[in-house]
């Protein structure tokens, strides 16, 4: 499928309103060419030949055709208007599911400012497009061709002399819009990094404010600004050169209808009134001529952006439900990884993964940080796709089920917490919306959240910002953790969940997260002590699993994990012996 063909298959659902309102339109164009025949007529008939009897009827018929067409244009204009903004709706709705359904490669490339673009200033380019480009250059034509014919009806050799600026037109429109073609993809371009360049300094702006790089910022958000204007300057250079030529194309037709048209008066081939008759059409065939330019310009500013959105997502996402999905309604949670290698680009990420849990177990993960850990959990969740091997769950391959089953059945905090404007409520509610309010104190408590909530200024009504603004990192934690559990899932995911919260707290959310038994619960940490009570651990390094096994039998096997405990543990120990001794702990 071709961009215009996408952007024809939206509009193909109005085709009917749309023939109605160009017919309607045609209907008009036709009417036109009254005025300027009944305009020769009263020069000729009335003021000439003298009947003057026939001068009131004449002007009361140019009053109704007028009154007609006002009419029929206004019905045909909002015909043309409402189906451009239902159509709009249509598209805009298309383009944000697609963009909701498109996996995580897919916003590793797209930048959000981009994305934003196509939702917002491409999508106007389409708008403007139907609801005025379409039908003006219907109408230009129409009214272009009419008074041609009109004109050979009067004089067929003035016609001919009038028709040589035609094809004069015709290479200046195409000149025009091959030249402006690049000009506009760069405006595009453009916007789209302005846009980004905008966002990514509002999400960011307290990054920019710490580090004091305002001006840096400000400076490069100039060059954006600059790099635009220029595109749209560049654009306007490329138009302003054509816009003389169609001006003097257009008024050329002027000098010939008065210098031919004059000598045929003169030489009496034509009455004054065809003259006057011919002179009422050159407006229909001056305007055609002059619009020439702007078309061509909205013309290929609409292609322009149907070819961006279209670019944007006609790219199926990779990760789909397979055609004979299976949907289990509820997991019992065993989880199998076999031979599992994951590669992104040329990167090998992670190699040769097995391990398999029961259900109900706690599963521990540890590692150095890029080891892989979060990749581990990302693909159990079909966020990217295994290389080789197979991820099942009670059995079934991921990849064979439905997979808004697979991530319903899935609790996951994630390691970047992303809270949305909303109530507290709301956010902690945002898996499961029917749930009741007890339900959301429930896993606020069992998420050790449920206090601090009540202490602020409104409970759970508190509306937090876009990025959780006025929570701290452990309260923003908390709340992400209470969001996972509520959703009532049977494997629980928490990716460096309780890193921000000290020591006790967290030892208060496993104790209460080892009472839900019919879970499996993956908690990946730093700390020891966040994963030392798990059934399964697994430390994971540079892409594989180094060792597994339950606290005791890793600290027997005296590898990694005893290390990492020693260090850990060893400082804690000698903390605790220093301050039993009542002696001062220098680290
Ligand atoms: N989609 C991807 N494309 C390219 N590289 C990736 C992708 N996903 C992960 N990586 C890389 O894979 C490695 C493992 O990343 P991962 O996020 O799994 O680490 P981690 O163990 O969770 O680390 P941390 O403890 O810091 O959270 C990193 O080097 C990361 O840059
Ligand atoms: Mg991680």
């Amino acid at each position: 499928m071709t961009a215009m063909q996408w952007f024809f298959s939206f509009l193909k659902k109005y085709r009917t309103t749309l023939i109605i309102a160009l017919i309607l339109l045609t209907f008009t164009s036709c009417l036109t060419i009254i005025n300027p025949y009944i305009s020769g007529i009263i020069v000729d008939d009335v003021i000439k030949g003298g009947h003057k009897e026939l001068l009131l009827k004449l002007v009361l018929l140019l009053i109704i055709t007028t009154l007609i067409r006002s009419v029929i244009r206004y019905i045909y204009l909002y015909m043309f208007e409402t189906t451009s903004q239902r159509m709009l709706y249509t598209m805009r709705d298309y383009v944000y599911r697609r963009f909701l359904e498109e996996d995580f490669s897919f916003y590793n490339k797209n930048r959000t400012g981009d994305l934003m673009s196509r939702q917002t200033g491409d999508m106007e380019a389409i708008r403007h497009f139907v609801a005025f480009v379409i039908y003006a250059i219907y109408e230009n034509s129409l009214l272009f061709v009419i008074a041609l014919v009109m004109i050979f009806t009067v004089d067929y050799r003035l016609a001919l002399c009038m028709i040589v600026v035609l094809p004069l037109t015709a290479i200046t429109t195409y000149k025009q819009l091959r030249a402006i073609k690049p000009a506009f993809h760069n405006i595009r371009k453009h916007f789209s990094s302005l846009n980004t360049a905008v966002q990514e300094n509002v999400s960011g702006n307290r990054v920019v404010k710490a580090f004091a790089k305002e001006d840096f910022e400000i400076e490069k958000f100039n060059k954006e600004n600059d790099e635009y204007r220029e595109a749209e300057l560049g654009a306007a250079a490329i138009w302003r050169k054509y816009v003389p030529i169609f001006e003097f194309l257009a008024n050329s037709l002027t000098f010939i209808l008065y210098l031919v048209g004059g000598i045929m008066v003169v030489k009496g081939s034509i009455t004054i009134g065809k003259l006057v008759t011919v002179s009422g059409y050159l407006w229909m065939l001056n305007n055609p001529l002059r619009m020439a330019g702007w078309l061509a310009n909205d013309y290929q500013r609409f292609v322009t952006s149907v070819e961006k959105i279209y670019a944007t997502v006609k790219e199926e996402p990779v990760i789909k439900t397979p055609r004979h999905a299976v949907d289990n309604k509820r997991f019992h949670g065993e989880i199998e990884f076999k031979h599992v290698n994951y590669r992104a680009e040329d990167d090998v990420i992670l190699t040769d993964i097995n391990f398999r849990i029961l259900p109900g177990q706690t599963v521990g993960i540890i590692g150095a940080t890029g080891s892989g850990k979060s990749t581990l959990m990302n693909l159990l969740c079909r966020f990217y796709d295994v290389t080789d091997g197979a991820i099942t769950i009670d059995g079934i391959n991921v990849k064979d089920m439905d997979l808004y089953c697979l991530r319903n059945n899935i609790g996951m905090a994630m390691q970047d917490v992303f809270l949305f404007s909303d109530t507290i409520e709301g956010n902690i509610a945002y898996g499961n919306p029917n749930c009741t309010f007890e339900e959301v104190k429930e896993a606020a408590k069992v998420a050790n959240a449920d206090d601090f909530i009540q202490n602020m200024p409104d409970g759970y009504d508190t509306i937090v910002g876009e990025r959780g603004m006025g929570l701290s990192g452990g309260q923003k934690q908390r709340i992400s953790l209470a969001r996972a559990l509520l959703k009532n899932p049977s494997i629980v995911i928490l990716d460096d969940t309780t890193s921000a919260v000290d020591m006790e707290t967290e030892a208060h959310i496993q104790n209460q997260l080892t009472s839900l038994t019919d879970r499996t619960v993956f908690i990946i940490a730093h700390r020891i002590s966040s994963i030392k009570d798990a059934d399964v651990i697994l430390v994971v390094d540079d892409g594989k699993i180094l060792e597994a096994g339950n606290h005791d039998s890793l600290i027997a096997k005296q590898g990694y994990y005893y290390t990492v405990f020693n260090h850990q543990y060893g400082e804690f120990d000698k903390y605790v012996r220093t301050k039993q001794k009542g002696g001062k702990y220098n680290g």
